[in-house]
């Protein structure tokens, strides 16, 4: 394609991905199936690596992520960024308004928001384009978290409408709470710290080096703050400024009221003490904020924030009761976490029954012992923690609770890596919970995308003895399936520890939907099904890279130690999994198998395609006029292939400015060239 047809087509593709992406990440009302979604993001991509000069800073292809940021660099604010002053009662709030109505008289009105538990930004536009994105910081200056900010989808890169021209808007970025259980459950399962809260996950997310784990990690954003030069606000209102706001694509709460008087400001607070527990997100109180801004410039601020606005904050809501004993449960990976039973106490609007432990290290902080009153709290998390142990209470003769040192599901001996924090079965291959769960990750959506097939039915599968790893799925018939059925039991999704039951059937349709999906599963791509292998550490994207870097099952499993740390973002913790993965001889059966059954081992198209860098592979370091994620788009568009460490098979170092004395060393000392960007475009020509 030409260049000028490519510009329209990019300019049309990032209009109509934009609007989609309002549709669905800020209105929830998609207009088109995440199929069409996906397609047009393809081609976007696809025409952007063909053309890296016209990507634009308000590209939807921007929202995957891509880009690393090696330290996030400090800047001004243009306005400073205050804090809100607490309360924590009636009185307080009393008081404020008494002290507001004292100063500007009796006619005042307030808007009254939720407060929402995350880490606040400050989004700079000009001309309808996100140009910046800072943290709070110290107030006066914050932290330039652009990159990572323009993953969150709900985030307009650009603004339709009848726009300001040049404004900031403040807001607040959240983990929404399901997600963030799926994150810390998946982070148990691999032994990794847990994040305490959802504001603290928010928080680490949104200083992520990699762009693109911040995309696949699901953070959202609220905003509750207009701010441009006075002159250049044409709303009289907070309110107004809010729904104009909201006109332009910025996600804005309808959870909003206008009160006139103290009865309905608590009339506020007191609905949303109870109803805040059923939002999907975190909230730790409620603004009030006096609407017009001629009044919020007459009451003007103290040094540390507004005297126009306060915050209400709502207490962590507790309760006391029995330890009843502790469940040992055992993930698909293998770690075995620890669950408190606990005597049914009503907590926050349910009956809390269950509590985590997280780990053998959390259970020895508590010193817990059997029979303990304790203290549990709803915090940020949905499933109830352990906050304290009322030791007044306990009983002289009470045994403290003890880690298992055997797995409770096949009776293996347990072990603990160094540094980790979980506990592990090792019999990966010989025990329930594990293989059903490998089988689980087999067919997930991300992976083979089996459909018909979920948690209960692999379950009856594996009881019944008709599947002992993933590879029996392709023996499957259909007199197998159909006519099956099973009361079973299986874990609550919306409250991890509590068991439900359910009658799980294989009737005519889902039996041969199931066989279909499972026949058409032989065209998943290779780097999808690597990724269904379930191997230790590899995710959707290092899976890509393995695929990307060795083409094939084999080319993975013969690659050496340094040949897998070579490829990009392949550390010594992934290299080290994916041989221990090979080494094992059962893992070679299954994947004969899964061969024989006909699924695809090899890359289809090497990414290296033709092109007058095919071939050679390169190494990239220091600063570029252009990101060096655009300079790696180029060389790889062109056939090149983008190499992490140099090594003697480096063929040139494109350097740019501030390059390490090092790097440069290294690669005189192994005599390979050193280019300049300009250099490479030379090699293009
Ligand atoms: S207004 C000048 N509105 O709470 C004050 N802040 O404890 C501008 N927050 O710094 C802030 N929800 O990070 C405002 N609806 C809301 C809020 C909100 C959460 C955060 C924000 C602020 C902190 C103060």
């Amino acid at each position: 394609m030409e260049i000028e047809r490519a510009r329209k087509r990019i300019a049309q593709l990032s209009e109509q991905l934009n609007q989609h992406n309002y549709q669905y990440y800020v209105l929830a009302q998609p207009l088109i199936s995440d199929y069409e979604y996906d397609m047009m993001m393809e081609e976007l991509i696809k025409l952007e690596k063909q053309f890296p000069e016209l990507i634009l800073s308000s590209s939807p292809s921007q929202r995957v992520g891509g880009e690393i940021t090696k330290n996030f660099q400090s800047f001004p604010h243009r306005y400073p960024m205050l804090s809100l002053g607490n309360s924590y009662s009636r009185a307080e709030i009393a008081d404020f308004i008494n002290r507001i109505k004292k100063s500007i008289g009796n006619k005042v009105e307030f808007v009254c928001e939720l407060k929402y538990d995350g880490v606040a930004v400050s989004l700079h536009y000009k001309n309808g384009l996100l140009k910046q994105a800072l943290t709070r910081g110290d107030g006066t200056k914050g932290d330039d978290i652009t990159t990572n900010v323009k993953t969150i989808r709900s985030i307009p890169l650009q603004l339709t409408g009848n726009y300001l021209e040049d404004f900031e808007i403040r807001g607040e970025i959240y983990y929404p709470r399901k997600s963030f259980e799926k994150l810390n459950a998946s982070r148990a399962e691999e032994g990794q710290a847990l994040f305490a809260n959802p504001r603290n996950a928010a928080a680490g997310t949104i200083k992520l080096q990699d762009s693109a784990e911040v995309a696949r990690r699901n953070l959202d954003c609220w905003l509750y703050y207009l701010v441009a030069e006075n002159d250049d606000l044409p709303f009289e209102t907070h309110y107004e400024s809010l729904q104009k706001a909201k006109k332009w694509g910025f996600r804005i709460s309808n959870d909003i009221a206008l009160c006139v008087n103290e009865n309905e400001i608590f009339e506020f607070i007191n609905n949303w003490e109870k109803a805040r527990h059923k939002l999907p997100f975190d909230i730790d109180g409620i603004v009030v904020k006096v609407n017009s801004f001629a009044q919020q410039r007459q009451l003007g601020f103290t040094a540390k924030s507004p005297r126009w606005a306060i915050a209400y904050k709502y207490k962590a809501e507790e309760a006391k009761t029995r330890l009843l004993g502790v469940d040992f449960q055992v993930g698909r990976t293998g770690a075995v976490t620890p669950v408190a039973n606990l005597k049914p106490v009503l907590l926050a609007g349910t009956t809390v029954k269950r509590a985590t432990l997280h780990n053998a290290d959390f259970i020895a902080q508590l010193d817990l012992h059997e029979n303990d009153l304790v203290t549990i709290e709803k915090g940020g998390e949905i499933i109830p923690k352990i906050t304290a142990v009322d030791l007044s209470e306990r009983d002289a003769n009470s045994k403290t609770i003890s880690f298992l040192t055997h797995c409770p599901e096949c009776g293996t001996k347990l072990t603990r890596q160094e540094g980790e924090a979980a506990w592990y079965c090792p019999n990966s291959d010989g025990c329930p919970p594990q293989i059903k769960g490998k089988i689980e990750h087999f067919i997930s959506r991300k992976a083979m995308n089996i459909e018909s097939l979920g948690e209960g039915k692999i379950a009856l599968l594996f009881d019944q003895g008709l599947i002992k790893n993933a590879a029996d799925l392709y023996s499957l018939k259909y007199d197998d399936l159909f006519g099956l059925e099973k009361i079973i039991e299986t874990a609550d999704e919306n409250n991890p520890g509590n068991i439900i039951t359910r009658k799980v059937s294989f009737k005519e349709k889902t039996s041969e939907n199931i066989l279909k999906s499972l026949d058409e599963s032989r065209n998943v791509p290779f780097h999808r099904v690597l990724f269904a292998l379930g191997i230790r550490f590899v995710g959707e994207t290092v899976a890509k890279k393995l695929a990307d870097a060795f083409l094939s099952i084999d080319g993975i499993k013969n690659a050496s130690f340094e040949q897998l740390i070579a490829v990009d973002e392949i550390g010594e913790k992934i290299a080290a999994s994916v041989q221990q993965y090979f080494s094992d001889p059962n893992h070679l059966i299954l994947i004969q198998k899964l061969k024989d059954a006909g699924l695809q081992f090899e890359q289809e198209n090497k990414i290296s395609a033709d092109g007058p860098l095919k071939g050679k592979s390169f190494v990239i370091s220091g600063v570029f006029s252009v990101s060096r994620e655009t300079i790696k788009k180029l060389i790889e568009s062109n056939g090149g292939k983008n190499i992490s460490s140099l090594s003697n098979k480096t063929d040139y170092l494109v350097a740019g400015d501030n390059m390490g004395p090092a790097k440069k060393q290294k690669a005189e000392k192994l005599g390979i060239p050193i280019i300049s960007e300009e250099d490479l475009h030379k090699l293009l020509e």
